[in-house]
């Protein structure tokens, strides 16, 4: 990539701003956006794409579809370069996850999605698609934004709440046996098509084109309860055993009767009970923050003696924010005086007065000198900024 992008504002189609958007259209239904992102210009070369799909790291798979037989076919990265070599004309996509954490520069974009919260976004997948590609007819969980980036692909959708989801059997793709149109569209650079989840789609590439995906996280009830609530058991649940509290025989010896019932269960729900806000806190913004296990931050090792790191950010004027970082931060609950910032799983508990750097550290992909200098004389913010460096959030410019 030469120079660094500079994304255009996003806009809403005439008519629309963002309370109009979020009341009437984000998760219940689509909208085309047209010249969304106007004189987008694609800053990632195809090849780039291609050469980041084989980095170990690197989540991609290249989809080819053998259109003659309605046959799909899967294969997972790391890719080796020379298998770009052989792919056939057409009918092949290549799809790489995460790009946003691993070039950070582009990940910049999601900042024009503030107008959601953060912790709702995914990742930032890009597809180069080669003429007449695509991944098939499907249904996604989860509200994407679909950027045309370079070329153009044909969307279709159907809107048919009662249309049939059923999918193609013994596929590891997931593409519906039926599929039918009711609006379509041909998107170009710069438009965006919105879809909330469980509308069927199919977007087909006309002539080579790249497809950016802003994808939403909306995670299952079942999954952050199953999550929860082993900390609970962890955590929260008295130790030891049951024991016998009667001193009458029971009625019928055969009963599980209602006293044992009721005291078994209190016992065991009384720890759901004994969690405060805060300790919820603590679960959630850790979880939501936990990095997959591709992409969690090189540490520096040995750590930098905080000395170390305020010294070398005042010399470099500035540090960089590492692509896989995630940071999410919470006030004080319940009239507290503690604040916290999550850091990829990790949770750093600071004086609320420091809640403005908080925000600034979370908000910001480069951490600049004459931003932060007023706060390096407090001692809890020079000592988080340098057990951030440390854990591999920030480096210096030069470096990477
Ligand atoms: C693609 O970019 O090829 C597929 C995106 C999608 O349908 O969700
Ligand atoms: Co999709």
């Amino acid at each position: 990539m030469s120079a660094l992008p500079e994304f255009p504002r996003l806009q809403f189609p005439d008519g629309l701003d963002t309370e109009g958007f979020l009341a009437r259209y984000w998760q219940r239904r689509p909208l085309l956006m047209r010249q969304a992102l106007p004189g987008f210009e694609n800053p990632l070369p195809a090849d780039e794409l291609a050469g980041l799909a084989c980095e170990p790291d690197v989540e991609a798979r290249i989809i080819l579809e053998r259109a003659e037989q309605g046959q799909w076919q899967v294969q997972h990265g790391p890719f080796d370069a020379r298998r770009f070599a052989v792919l056939p004309p057409s009918h092949w996509t290549l799809l790489v996850q995460d790009v946003d954490k691993q070039l950070p520069e582009l990940g910049v974009l999601l900042d024009r999605f503030d107008f959601l919260p953060r912790w709702r976004i995914d990742d930032l997948m890009v597809s180069y698609a080669e003429d007449q590609s695509s991944v098939g007819p499907h249904v996604d969980d989860y509200d994407v934004f679909l950027i045309q980036a370079e070329g153009h692909r044909r969307w279709r959708i159907g809107l048919d709440p009662e249309a049939p989801l059923e999918l193609i059997p013994d596929l590891e793709l997931r593409i519906l046996k039926q599929f039918q149109a009711d609006q379509e569209w041909l998107l170009a650079p710069g438009d965006i098509l919105y879809l909330p989840p469980g509308v069927p789609h199919w977007g087909v590439a006309e002539g080579p084109c790249q497809t950016w995906s802003v994808g939403f996280r909306a995670p299952a009830w079942r999954e952050l309860a199953d999550d929860w609530l082993a900390q609970i058991a962890d955590r929260f649940t008295p130790q030891g055993r049951w024991r016998d509290q009667r001193s009458a025989p029971p009625a019928d010896a055969a009963e599980l009767d209602q006293q044992t019932l009721l005291s078994l269960r209190a016992a065991i729900e009384s720890g759901v009970a004994r969690a405060a806000p805060d300790d919820f806190a603590a679960w959630l913004g850790s979880w939501l923050t936990e990095p997959k296990l591709n992409l969690e931050l090189v540490p520096y090792e040995p750590p930098w003696p905080e000395a170390q790191v305020i010294s070398s950010l005042q010399e470099a004027g500035h540090f960089e924010r590492d692509g896989r970082s995630r940071l999410l931060f919470t006030r004080p609950t319940d009239g507290g005086k503690q604040a916290a910032l999550f850091a990829n799983g990790q949770q750093y508990r600071l004086p609320a007065p420091l809640l403005p750097l908080l925000s600034y550290l979370a908000n910001h992909h480069r951490l600049e000198l004459d931003d932060v200098s007023p706060w390096l004389a407090n001692p809890s913010a020079s000592r988080l900024i340098a057990a951030l460096f440390n854990a591999g959030h920030y480096a210096m410019p030069a470096e990477r």
